[in-house]
């Protein structure tokens, strides 16, 4: 069976994944904090944590709260800079297999276009995700994704700045996130991702407060997996790159209802904080599946249910 994945095709050297299953960034943390629990490399890819200029610490805690099937999250982008990841985990992602791409994060667009000139060229990257939907920052990040012109300067910034294959992560929370695709695909992404997390938040009644420090939260999780997948089914009807599927897959069957609505790959997220191996697990149900149908190649899969 063949399983690979191009992310990449209009990209002069592509990327190549060996399958479309991979993590979603702020899941998995920077990939070696799994490497003791499965075989990380089989995965498609990982994404790490959002990365910024600077360190950040986040946001007050409670950060996180559980609901009805999701997660709200209020991270607030915590991450160790970049400086530190091209330092201390580049090189050991160097050694390995499965391909990383790094998230990241700005306040301003010269911030992106500088993250992605310091990540160019550096052994161990192989593809950046530029994260304009993240909405639990104060400045930048889901301001320019919330709107056609701004995520279209963002990705011209980025695709400017670096040699490697840059993708776009959107975020739902949007009047049209197709329209928001279709200018990220015109200013150059090689692909595009969808979706981070839907705003929102909950309230500890005997406190009488909102339970997040931060107030409000991005809510993931298969709560959010019907919202998801209309919107991939949308956007990839919609735009010539490669969609990546995101939001609630935790099971194979999940991961294939992506990739018939229309998208060449998929990111496991929450499902990671309940599963550890939960990527792998979805990995071998994928395989399962395309023997069980007598599919050889994950391609004749895509789009299938597409009408
Ligand atoms: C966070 O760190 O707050 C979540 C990251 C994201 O939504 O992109």
């Amino acid at each position: 069976m063949n399983l690979s994945i191009q992310l990449a095709p209009k990209h002069r050297q592509g990327l190549l994944l060996a399958n479309p299953v991979m993590t979603a960034s702020g899941t998995f943390g920077y990939g070696t904090e799994y490497d003791h629990v499965f075989d990380i490399q089989r995965l498609g890819a990982i994404v790490c944590k959002g990365t910024t200029l600077e360190p950040r610490d986040g946001n007050p805690q409670p950060r996180l709260a559980e609901t009805s099937c999701g997660l709200l999250n209020s991270i607030g982008l915590q991450n160790i800079g970049v400086k530190a990841l091209i330092k201390e985990k580049a090189p050991l992602w160097a050694s390995w297999q499965v391909p990383v791409i790094v998230n990241i994060a700005g306040e301003t667009i010269d911030d992106y276009a500088q993250l992605a000139r310091e990540l160019d060229r550096v052994a161990g990257i192989s593809g950046i995700e530029v994260n304009i939907s993240c909405p639990n920052i104060k400045a930048g990040c889901v301001e320019f994704g919330a709107n056609p012109e701004s995520a279209g300067r963002v990705t011209a910034a980025v695709k400017n700045a670096t040699s490697l294959p840059v993708w776009v992560k959107l975020t739902p929370n949007t009047a049209d996130i197709v329209e928001i695709a279709v200018a990220v695909a015109e200013a150059g992404a090689d692909a595009i991702s969808l979706i981070n997390t839907l705003k929102g938040m909950a309230i500890d009644i005997t406190a009488r407060q909102p339970l997040l420090g931060n107030v409000t939260g991005g809510l993931s999780g298969p709560a959010i997996k019907p919202v998801a997948l209309h919107m991939v089914y949308e956007v990839a009807g919609a735009v010539d790159v490669p969609v990546i599927g995101c939001g609630g897959i935790t099971a194979a069957s999940d991961a294939i209802e992506f990739i018939m609505a229309g998208a060449s790959a998929v990111q496991v997220g929450t499902a990671n904080l309940i599963n550890p191996r939960a990527p792998l697990d979805i990995l071998e149900g994928i395989e399962q599946f395309m023997e069980k149908e007598g599919i050889e190649d994950i391609a004749d899969l895509i789009g299938t249910a597409r009408r």
